[in-house]
């Protein structure tokens, strides 16, 4: 079994109302486009062709950069037969059967797929991907055969059109590829809206004597994404779907609809994830890890055992160790920490490697930037970093060194060392009184 992908995209997205293009906007911080390049990889897809148009060209392959796929331009959208026919002219397909999927409808399963395969398999040309609408729709809409089979799909605006004919097409075809190449040809935009209908090649295959039909999948499957609205409905049902799984999985979460998860989270058994966290892209969790409230994380590995927030920022490259504790407004990047290490409170963790064990006092800040290079901190195991401190990158702490509170570092500091680098304290006795008298008189004359 071989199987083509062709991923229709180049629509304009106008209801999106946004500058930028619609197969680019995010559920869960993964593309629209990118769903759709996944799947044709679960199926194992011989290729990947994505249909874009003038507009979404450039960032559309920017997107996608670095994924198997081809492409293709429609310079004037005429229409989804029109879409396909550039594909398949610009291309040559190598594999027995060609899936069309839209860029804009994220959630088609593999197994579905499967299915319209096993179909294409028994002898069918041309499987279409329908389901039950709940409500009425403007989809097209199935019109079957007394046998049952699939004879013609009528359009919004057709005069045949049923709106509440509940059989509507999501728009997912397999192809036997040879019949495709030819029907396609065949074509034509005599219709209300004067474009190349996909659609049309059910009638025409019934007309050269090539059997089609359909597979029926839940609507929620084929939810397509057309409006601002309808991509944040997309992004709940994903939401849903993700936390239910997580829970399933042995994680705990208080509210599970206050918090956010990326397409690739992965967090393990025994985790308790308080409400309102957000995870962007990139975050792995070993178990039984806590993140409290109003904690922001992303790309970032965090170890088993480890106690993070409330309010806690780990930007990418974080990696925590087993048993590390970060807690409130403490910001950490670039910077791993090892087991039992702790920055409890108000601090900046940038470019560093902490050792074991070691403590970062509350407002430590690790001055990583000289305003043209980052530059990197290393602090070694048991260290303990007196509250108030300004490690000033590049520089090296060693194990089991102390650092005054207050301190601004800018040297190495040796192992089982204290540094304290801050001016000295001097007590000038009686001088508190004296100026205190005086700033009184001065008030007193404000006053009078
Ligand atoms: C299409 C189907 C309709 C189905 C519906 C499901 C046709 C004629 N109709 O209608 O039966 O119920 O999808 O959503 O196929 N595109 C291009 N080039 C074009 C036109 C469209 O690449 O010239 C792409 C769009 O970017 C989009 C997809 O094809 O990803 C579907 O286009 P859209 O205009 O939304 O199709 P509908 O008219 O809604
Ligand atoms: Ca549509």
């Amino acid at each position: 079994m071989t199987v083509s992908t062709i991923i229709l995209a180049a629509g304009k997205g106008t209801r999106m109302r946004s500058p930028n293009p619609k197969i680019l906007h995010t559920i869960a911080g993964k593309h629209l486009i990118a769903f759709g390049v996944d799947l044709a990889k679960a199926i194992k897809s011989k290729e990947t062709i994505v249909v874009v148009g003038n507009e979404n060209e450039h960032a559309t392959k920017v997107a996608l950069a670095g994924e198997k796929v081809k492409f293709c331009t429609q310079k004037s959208q005429l229409g989804t037969g029109n879409a396909v026919k550039i594909a398949l002219d610009g291309i040559k397909i190598k594999a027995k059967y060609t899936l069309i999927l839209y860029g804009d409808t994220p959630f088609i399963k593999n197994k579905t797929i499967k299915k319209m395969i096993s179909k294409a398999d028994r002898g069918f040309e041309f499987i279409f991907l329908g389901f039950d609408a709940r409500k009425k729709n403007s989809y097209g809409k199935f019109k079957l055969g007394s046998d049952g089979k699939l004879i013609d799909i009528i359009e919004k605006n057709e005069p045949e059109y049923n709106s509440t004919n509940s059989l509507s097409n999501s728009g997912v075809l397999l192809a036997r590829s040879p019949t495709l190449a030819d029907l396609i040809q065949k074509i034509k935009d005599n219709n209300a809206k004067r474009e190349y209908y996909l659609t049309d090649v059910v009638k025409l295959a019934s007309k050269h004597g090539h059997p089609s039909t359909y597979v029926e999948c839940k609507e929620d499957e084929c939810i397509g994404v057309n409006s601002q609205l309808e991509l944040s409905i997309a992004e709940k049902k994903f939401q849903d779907k993700f936390r239910e799984r997580l829970m399933a999985s042995g994680v705990s979460m208080r509210a599970p609809e206050t918090c956010f998860f990326s397409y690739d989270t992965i967090i393990k058994a025994g985790c308790i994830i308080e409400p309102n966290v957000f995870f962007g892209k990139g975050v792995k969790i070993q178990s039984s890890t806590i993140i409290k409230s109003y904690s922001y994380i992303e790309g970032a590995h965090i170890g088993k055992h480890c106690q993070i927030g409330p309010f806690a920022r780990l930007r990418p490259g974080t990696n925590l160790s087993e048993e590390v504790k970060i807690g409130n407004f403490v910001e950490v990047k670039n910077a791993t920490l090892a087991s039992l290490t702790k920055a409890n409170h108000l601090s900046y963790v940038g470019d560093a490697k902490i050792g074991a064990n070691s403590n970062i006092g509350a407002g430590t800040i690790f001055c990583n930037y000289d305003g043209k290079n980052k530059n990197h901190t290393v602090v070694g195991d048991n260290v303990f970093v007196g509250s108030n401190t300004s490690i000033v990158a590049p520089l090296i702490i060693g194990n089991a060194s102390i650092v005054a509170a207050g301190s601004v570092i800018t040297r190495d500091v040796p192992s089982e060392s204290l540094a304290i680098a801050r001016p000295i304290q001097q007590n000038k006795i009686g001088l508190g009184k004296r100026i205190m008298l005086k700033l009184q008189k001065i008030s007193y004359k404000i006053r009078k």
